[in-house]
Formats: C-alpha cells, sequence, structure tokens
C-alpha cells in the first residue's frame, strides 16, 4: 500500500564504518523542523550502532545547509530546538565529521562548529550573517565560534555578517582541511576514513582554547562593543551579539549557552526583526513579476549606451563590470571624448586605490568601444539611452534605434519622468520598448526599476530582469507613471518635508529627525549630494501644469536662484568646507526661510521630531498606497523594496508598507486625517488605505498574490 508520508528531509546510508547522515531540504537545506528532527534521531541511531565508528554529515544539492528556515521565526516554536540538536551532535561520543559545500551559514554553519571535524571544498561560502536579519547565531555560534577562532575573529564575523571562503576559513581555523576536489562526498568520506585510521578521538568545540589568552580576548571584546556604539547606531542584534560574546569569557559553556538563548529570543522578538526579514523575501519576491514566467530572456552579451553623461557613464561600467561588451553613442567627438573620460575615472579611481591593476584595467576598457554614428549598434543586443530628459530628444534617439538595431533588440530608457508608451508608439516595433531606470551613481546603486510600457512583449521585460541579476542589482516591476514607483512618492513626501520647512522647522531638525528615524542622510543633506538644481528644473518644467489650489513652498527655488545647488557648489542647504562633504548649518538659509515665511504669512509653530517623522511617513506610505492601487506597483512588497535598495529607506524597518503594518493602518489613516484638516488637498487618504482599514487588514495581506 503506498503511504502518504512525505519524504524525510535527512537520510542515512553507510560507506563502511562510516554513516553518511545527508540533508536534503530544497531549495538551500534550511533547518526546519523535519531536519532537526531527522539530524537527532540520525546521530541516535549511530549512537546505538556498534557497528557504526563514525558520523559524516554532508548536505545535498548546491549547499550544506544554509541555516535556520527563516520562515518559521515567529511562529510557534516545534521541538527540538535548533542548540538541542547542536548539543546532540557534540554529545554523540564517535567523531562527526562535515564535509561543507556551498553555503554552510547560520544555523548550517553551527551545525558544523557543533561536529568534531569540518572540510570544505573550493566554492564553500561560511558565515555567521544573523545579524542582517536582526538576529544573532543562536545555536551555540556565540560561544563555539570565540572558543574555536578566538574573540577578535568571530565577532568580526559576527557583527559583519560577510561570508568566508573555504581559504580563508582554513586560515582562521573555522575548518580543520580544504578537499582537492570538487566532490564534497568523496572528500569527507576520505577524511572519516583518515581519522578512523589514525584513531582520531573525538574533539569537542565547547573544549577549544580559542579565549584562553584572557587579555586579548577582553580587549577584542571592548573593541568590538566601542564598534559597535559607533557603527551600529539604533541596531539591536549587534549589542547582542557583544553581550553573549562576554558570556563566553566570563561564564562556563552551558551557562553562556543559555544566556545566547535568553538574546536570541530577544532579538526573535524584535521589530527589527521582522523588518529585516521581510526585507530578505520581499528582495527575493520582485523578481517574480507575472512577465518573467515562461517568458525567455533575450540574449545580452553586448550592449549600448546613448549618452555618455552622469547616468550613461554609469551604467557603461555596470555592464562592463558584468563581463558585457558596451558602445557608447554620444552627439559628437567632443562629447564622447567626455563620455568615455567620465567611464575611464571610475577605473583611474580604483587603480589608485590599489583595487584594480593597470592591465586589469586595460582587459575591461578593451571591452567599450565609443562612436558617434549609430550604426555601430547595428549587433547590440540591448541598447539603453540616457540622453537629456526630453521628450524630442528622446523620440529622436529611438527613431535612430529603430532605424540601425538588429531585429529583436531590447531597446531601453533610462527616462527618470517621461511617458515611456508615447516613446515605444513612436517606433515600429514598440514591442521591444522598456523602461530601465537606474539610479545614480548607476554602477553602485543596487535598485533597478523595470518599467513596463503597456505594448511591451513578456520576453522583453524577462531581459529586462535578467539584465538586472547579470549586474547584480535588485530589480522592481513599475507602470508607467510620473516617476514610477520610487520618484513619484518620493516627490510627495518631500513635499510633505518642504510644507514642514515652511511652517516652522529648520532644515537641519527634518534631517535629524530622519537620521534619528534610522536613514543615513535626511532629505536636505541627499538634495546637497545630488544637486539642487536637477529638482529645479523639474519644477520649472512642471510649472505650468501645476495643480494652482496646491500649496507651492518656493525656499528651495530662492536657494537654486543664488546658484547654491549643494555639495558641487560648496552651499546649498547647508555650507561645505572646500573638499568636505559634511556640511555645516547656514544662518543665511535660515535668514531666506524665514523670509519666506513672512512672505508666505505664515506664523511659525515648533515640530517635535516624533511629528515630523510621522507626518514624512504618512506622505510616503499613503503615496505608496495609491501607487499598488493604480497597479503601478504590483504589490506593497515592491514598494518596499524600492525605498530600501533605492532612497535609503532603514533596511530595519523593512520599507515604508511593512512599517505602516508595525504602526498600524488605523494609525496612519488617523494622523492623514488629522493633517489633511489643515491641508485637505494635499492630505487625500489613499482609497486603498482606507478600504484596508475598514475590513481590517494591513498591507501584508496583499503580498500573497504573486
Ligand atoms: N530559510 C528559509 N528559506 C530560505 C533560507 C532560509 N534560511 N535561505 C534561503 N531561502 C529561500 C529563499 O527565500 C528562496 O526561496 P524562493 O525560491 O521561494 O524565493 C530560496 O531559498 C533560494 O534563495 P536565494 O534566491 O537567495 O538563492 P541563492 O542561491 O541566490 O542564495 C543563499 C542562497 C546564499 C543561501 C541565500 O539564500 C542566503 O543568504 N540565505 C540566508 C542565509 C542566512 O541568513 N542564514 C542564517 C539564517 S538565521 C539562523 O540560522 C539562526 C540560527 O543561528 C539559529
Ligand atoms: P547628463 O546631462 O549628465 O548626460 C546626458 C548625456 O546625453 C550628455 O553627455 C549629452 O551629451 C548626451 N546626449 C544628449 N543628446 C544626445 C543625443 N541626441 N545623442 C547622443 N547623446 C546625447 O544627464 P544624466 O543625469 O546622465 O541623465 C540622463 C537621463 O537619465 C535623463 O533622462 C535623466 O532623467 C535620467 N536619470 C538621471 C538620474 C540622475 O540622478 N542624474 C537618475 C536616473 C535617471
Amino acid at each position: 500500500m503506498p503511504t502518504d508520508t512525505p519524504p524525510t528531509p535527512v537520510t542515512s546510508r553507510r560507506s563502511g564504518k562510516v554513516l553518511i547522515v545527508s540533508v536534503d531540504n530544497p531549495p538551500v537545506n534550511a533547518l526546519g523542523v523535519d531536519v532537526r528532527l531527522g539530524l537527532v534521531a540520525a546521530i541516535d541511531a549511530a549512537q546505538a550502532d556498534d557497528t557504526v565508528a563514525a558520523v559524516l554529515i554532508v548536505g545535498a544539492g548546491r549547499n550544506f545547509i544554509a541555516g535556520a528556515d527563516i520562515r518559521e521565526f515567529g511562529q510557534p516554536p516545534q521541538p527540538p530546538a535548533l542548540p538541542d540538536v547542536c548539543n546532540r551532535i557534540e554529545a554523540c561520543s564517535k567523531p562527526v565529521i562535515a564535509a561543507l559545500h556551498g553555503a554552510a551559514l547560520g544555523g548550517g554553519l553551527e551545525v558544523a562548529l557543533a561536529a568534531h571535524y569540518r572540510l570544505a571544498v573550493n566554492g564553500a561560502k561560511l558565515g555567521l550573517p544573523e545579524v542582517q536579519l536582526g538576529l544573532m547565531p543562536g545555536a551555540g555560534g556565540t560561544q563555539r565560534a570565540p572558543r574555536l577562532i578566538g574573540a577578535g575573529p568571530a565577532l568580526e564575523l559576527m557583527l559583519s555578517g560577510r561570508h568566508v571562503g573555504a581559504e580563508e576559513a582554513l586560515a582562521l581555523g573555522l575548518v580543520d582541511r580544504l578537499g582537492r576536489s570538487d566532490d564534497t562526498l568523496a572528500e569527507g568520506l576520505a577524511y572519516a576514513q583518515e581519522l578512523l585510521a589514525a584513531g582520531a578521538p573525538v574533539r569537542r568545540t565547547r573544549d577549544a582554547q580559542g579565549l584562553a589568552d584572557q587579555k586579548a580576548s577582553r580587549s577584542a571584546l571592548d573593541a568590538a562593543r566601542a564598534d559597535v556604539a559607533a557603527k551600529s547606531r539604533g541596531l539591536f542584534s549587534p549589542q547582542k551579539i557583544v553581550e553573549a560574546v562576554e558570556a563566553a569569557l566570563d561564564h562556563p559553556f552551558d551557562e553562556g549557552l543559555r544566556l545566547e538563548r535568553t538574546l536570541f529570543l530577544q532579538c526573535i522578538d524584535s521589530p527589527q526583526r521582522a523588518g529585516l526579514i521581510h526585507a530578505f523575501f520581499a528582495e527575493r519576491e520582485v523578481v517574480k513579476a507575472p512577465e518573467t514566467r515562461g517568458a525567455q530572456p533575450r540574449p545580452l552579451a553586448s550592449a549600448g549606451v546613448v549618452g555618455g553623461g552622469t547616468m550613461g557613464a554609469g551604467i557603461a561600467v555596470a555592464m562592463l563590470d558584468a563581463g558585457m561588451t558596451v558602445t557608447m553613442i554620444e552627439r559628437d567627438a567632443e562629447s564622447l571624448a567626455r563620455g568615455r573620460a567620465n567611464v575611464e575615472k571610475v577605473y583611474d579611481g580604483l587603480v589608485a586605490k590599489g583595487r584594480l591593476s593597470a592591465d586589469a584595467k586595460a582587459a575591461v576598457m578593451a571591452r567599450f568601444a565609443g562612436a558617434t554614428a549609430y550604426d555601430a549598434l547595428a549587433d547590440a543586443d540591448l541598447v539603453v539611452e540616457a540622453v537629456f530628459e526630453d521628450m524630442a530628444v528622446k523620440q529622436a534617439v529611438f527613431a535612430e534605434l529603430d532605424r540601425v538595431c538588429k531585429p529583436g533588440a531590447v531597446l531601453a530608457t533610462n527616462t527618470s519622468y517621461l511617458d515611456i508608451n508615447e516613446i515605444a508608439a513612436s517606433i515600429s516595433r514598440p514591442q521591444d520598448v522598456l523602461g530601465l531606470h537606474f539610479f545614480s551613481p548607476a554602477n553602485i546603486m543596487k535598485l533597478l526599476e523595470i518599467v513596463v510600457p503597456t505594448q511591451v512583449s513578456a520576453d522583453v521585460v524577462a531581459t529586462g530582469f535578467a539584465l538586472a541579476k547579470k549586474l547584480r542589482k535588485v530589480a522592481v516591476r513599475a507602470g508607467v507613471c510620473d516617476g514610477f514607483i520610487g520618484n513619484r512618492i518620493l516627490a510627495v513626501y518631500r513635499q510633505a518635508a518642504d510644507t514642514m520647512l515652511e511652517d516652522g522647522a529648520s532644515p537641519y531638525q527634518i534631517d535629524e529627525a530622519l537620521r534619528e528615524f534610522g536613514y543615513p542622510m535626511g532629505p536636505y543633506q541627499v538634495a546637497d549630494l545630488a544637486g539642487g538644481d536637477i529638482g529645479w528644473a523639474t519644477r520649472k518644467r512642471r510649472a505650468a501644469t501645476r495643480d494652482t489650489r496646491a500649496r507651492y513652498v518656493q525656499i528651495a527655488d530662492r536657494l537654486c536662484e543664488r546658484g547654491w545647488f549643494g555639495q558641487k557648489t560648496g552651499r546649498g542647504w547647508y555650507l561645505y568646507a572646500k573638499g568636505s562633504r559634511s556640511g555645516t548649518p547656514d544662518p543665511e538659509v535660515l535668514a531666506i526661510v524665514e523670509a519666506e515665511r513672512q512672505r508666505a504669512g505664515i506664523t511659525p509653530r515648533s515640530f517635535s521630531n516624533d511629528e515630523i517623522v510621522r507626518r514624512y511617513l504618512a506622505a510616503m506610505i499613503n503615496e505608496g498606497a495609491n501607487v499598488v492601487h493604480e497597479a503601478i506597483a504590483l504589490r506593497p512588497l515592491d514598494v518596499d523594496v524600492v525605498f530600501v535598495a533605492g532612497y535609503g529607506f532603514p533596511r530595519q524597518g523593512g520599507g515604508p508598507m511593512k512599517y505602516a503594518d508595525t504602526v498600524g493602518l488605523p494609525q496612519v489613516l488617523a494622523d492623514i486625517r488629522e493633517f489633511a484638516q489643515e491641508d485637505p488637498l494635499f492630505w487625500q487618504p489613499s482609497p486603498l488605505l482606507v478600504d484596508l482599514v475598514m475590513r481590517d487588514k494591513n498591507f501584508d495581506s496583499l503580498n500573497k498574490i504573486a
């Protein structure tokens, strides 16, 4: 009779006296409850069987074990807990060997640390990345890693969350040897047999002596504590990691483990953990846009970029870095020389810093070509247009692309605001036209909005996502509208900030309030960095179509009229000493603000930092809801990813929509209705927000639909 018992994710088989325990839990062998049960059962079986002399733990597929099953966090706990599983492995009276390939991360590495001997093959990635999820190692990692490799290196691994390769793991002492081939099972078996032949004893990490030098351990701990205080302002779990390692120094192993458990559970309960794990899953969810299902991406070996300014050059560098061949088109020889210099400058910077050799730079630049005639793009698989933000100029460029590009070439625009449907409709192949909205600097910023016009074919959209993957960017699907997802929402919350400015807050207080919330910089610091002239040009362009009933704050225009564009002109909202990137408050700016208030007949009032944040975020969330309501963003999580990856929203908040769920949508709506009493035109509650509150739902309830 067939049974409906699901296959067990942990299987055991024999090879001589070695029991091979294989974890097979696709996609990444996460340590879900069945894996934990299976591991304990396998160790118990090995212990009970006199013919087993050693245990070898391996992972099936591409990884050893990528860690705890993150989906279980926040759910009711299911025994056995992972620390108990690790203790059971360590307590085994027969040597346990872990053979690592692919990811051995978090709980996966903790399983390996509980084993008695470790081997890693080429390509293995070891690490304790829990901090990136608002967590700390919670299965003995904070106690075993310092004992094995010393407090300093262990703290560095846990606080950075970085992955180390096999060779570095050997140098650190995380593993005992490297496999000579990529065959993890064969290498692990050979190692196990060699250990048996040598009569190698059980060797428990809990007894390792990496903390024996008390003085060195203490000073590493002090340094880490100071570092955390300086760099991880407002983050919860780094402090807990330091506390746990302190316990490793001060207390016996079992006591340390108990404290680790308490601290780990505090991390699990923190909103930062919920926000960071939301960001983790959201970044993996956004790439599953409907057009990518079943559509085959087109080839992507060679690319063209039209325009060699800020964006064109940055996009060219991003593509060159990904190994592509790039041809740049500019309007004349002089502009082309400037465009090439813009590209070369990036690599010269790396050479000067010793991060790239002159030969390597030459090899990259050999894949770069420039031309002033469009025929050079005849063979390009994909072209990204990054010329001036002007419909007529862009349409002229697309007419040229239509003329010269091979059939099937993807024709993309990097426009910030223009109607891509209009661009597409102006040529003979609208099905090939896509928006690829990069962010500045394009070779650094992680976000790429893939803007989907109405006539584009699915495989072109899929090619956009494939390009993002190749460039290691986070791609988010957006519909066509003024500003797509990010810039459209930005325009609204910037207006909320400017209104607070005119009503009585200083730009410095607004920046401070948002830094306190977790932003690396406030909006006025960002404006100074990006250059005030860009926003000014947009405001002038839109002046004719602006709603005359809407409040318009002119303070930024007064600064721009004086040529104060920010860092590049030495002053903007802040004053910058020559060569300095950090500004100081400018009394003249405050005087201009005051004069503008008088001109507008406003009696200034005071704002608390809390109110500043509430208004700024309410504007962001409300417009985010509109963007989802109008299907410009597929789901709230798409808005979250745009703001975390491209606009500095603190990752531990998960993104504005996740944050709204944390605060509670009724509260957000109540705030908006309160603010609407002063300015009902600006503060119109989004129909989606009103509907969700009415149905007692949150934004996350819309995230499951894809
Ligand atoms: N739990 C549950 N699901 C996981 C997971 C985990 N730990 N890690 C990855 N996944 C899922 C992803 O969500 C994705 O699912 P999907 O296909 O349905 O979207 C799938 O596995 C594949 O993941 P990626 O797309 O990220 O695949 P890559 O091959 O690009 O990367 C990886 C693989 C390097 C393992 C990467 O997924 C990763 O970094 N994972 C997280 C590792 C981690 O943070 N581990 C620590 C967990 S916390 C912990 O262990 C606590 C312990 O100390 C008690
Ligand atoms: P830029 O002014 O630095 O560069 C534009 C380049 O295009 C110039 O080098 C110019 O010589 C060239 N050019 C103009 N007309 C051309 C033509 N007909 N043929 C070939 N080359 C031509 O402008 P920037 O900042 O690079 O912006 C380019 C586009 O990217 C715009 O659409 C802008 O809205 C968009 N964008 C800009 C961002 C930014 O932060 N600067 C961010 C995201 C998008």
